[in-house]
């Protein structure tokens, strides 16, 4: 059955603004997200700042727009609020592509390493896992691990080269990558680079090597906006999905920010299909009827929370 259509005279903002009070809500929001959610979030973060947030909020009812595995990651942490997702499809690649089962077939191949997974993972892996790491963590995660021990990290193996690079430290990487970052094109770089020679190009992480290899600035999307915002340069390219542009030009009005290009010029592919599934209607929705919901089993829940927990405190 398809819901009725929405009146076109509600003001969807407002009524978010008055259900979010009923509710006892917060809104939290990924800088991927479409700059109308970004503008009515009460907070925006990357998945570490996001995480630590739903940690310390006392709020009744969590609106998470982002993706499913943040969402997720907060019922986790919260077991007693309520979480909504506008968009329950609103998935991950990285995640999808890291089965829980084949996970753990993986790791029992290699019984005395430590196992590192990257946060956009499902519960299944992340209970399965020694440690959780975001992008703004991973090297310290990593570097946190006994020298003389081997580390496995999933999914994602960009992320997973440039952190054994930064690290010096050899580890086992899980063959997944992010379908966003990795549609960059290197050639139309240059050319974009050539357009703009004072431009300095920024990169998160989940970029392949040789995009990283030509960026001055590596980071999550909270140290590239920081970035942009205390360095002295007033052109940039970046390379990662560009609803984090939305505050960067807020936070500097007078700097060029330039999207990175696609190998296709014709698509918007570097806009991530699984964030932008959430909008302001379903939003509303979510908010007014409390669903679509984050639900999970408590034992999953409670193996799952332990190597998040031990992030969160090295963090
Ligand atoms: P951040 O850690 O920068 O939030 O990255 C999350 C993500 O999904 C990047 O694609
Ligand atoms: Fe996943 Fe990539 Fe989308 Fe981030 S941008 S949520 S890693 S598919």
């Amino acid at each position: 059955m398809t819901a009725a259509p929405l009146p076109s005279a509600l003001d969807l903002e407002a009524e978010i603004r008055r259900l979010k009070q009923e509710r006892n809500a917060v809104i939290l929001a990924h800088y991927y997200q479409d700059s109308e959610i970004q503008d009515l979030a009460d907070f925006i973060g990357d998945s570490l700042q996001l995480a630590q947030a739903a940690k310390k909020t006392d709020a009744a009812v969590i609106a998470f727009c982002g993706v499913h595995f943040m969402a997720e990651t907060a019922k986790i942490l919260n077991p007693g609020r309520v979480v909504v997702l506008p968009d329950l499809e609103a998935g991950c690649s990285l995640a999808s592509g890291c089965p829980g089962d084949a996970f753990v077939r993986w790791r029992a191949k290699y019984p005395d390493a430590v196992a590192i997974s990257y946060i956009n993972c499902t519960a299944e892996v992340k209970a399965a896992s020694d440690l959780i790491c975001t992008s703004s963590n991973a090297v310290k995660i990593v570097a946190s691990v006994p020298a003389d021990k081997q580390i496995l990290f999933a999914p994602d193996q960009n992320l997973g080269r440039y952190v054994m690079k930064q690290t010096g430290r050899e580890m086992i990487l899980w063959p997944g990558s992010c379908i966003v970052h990795e549609t960059f094109s290197e050639r139309r770089l240059i050319e974009l680079m050539t357009r703009h020679p004072d431009a300095e190009v920024i990169a998160h992480p989940e970029c392949e090597e040789p995009l990283l290899r030509r960026s001055a600035f590596i980071g999550s999307t909270s140290a590239l906006l920081k970035h942009t915002a205390e360095s002295p340069k007033r052109e940039f390219i970046v390379l990662t999905e560009p609803g984090i542009l939305h505050q960067m030009q807020k936070a500097s009005p007078d700097k060029l920010f330039l999207a990175g290009p696609p190998v296709d010029e014709s698509c918007s592919c570097n806009e991530c299909p699984f964030m932008r599934l959430n909008t302001l209607e379903k939003l509303y929705l979510a908010l007014r009827d409390l669903q679509p919901r984050i639900e999970m089993q408590e034992d999953l829940r409670v193996r799952a929370l332990a190597p998040i927990e031990r992030m969160l405190a090295l963090s």
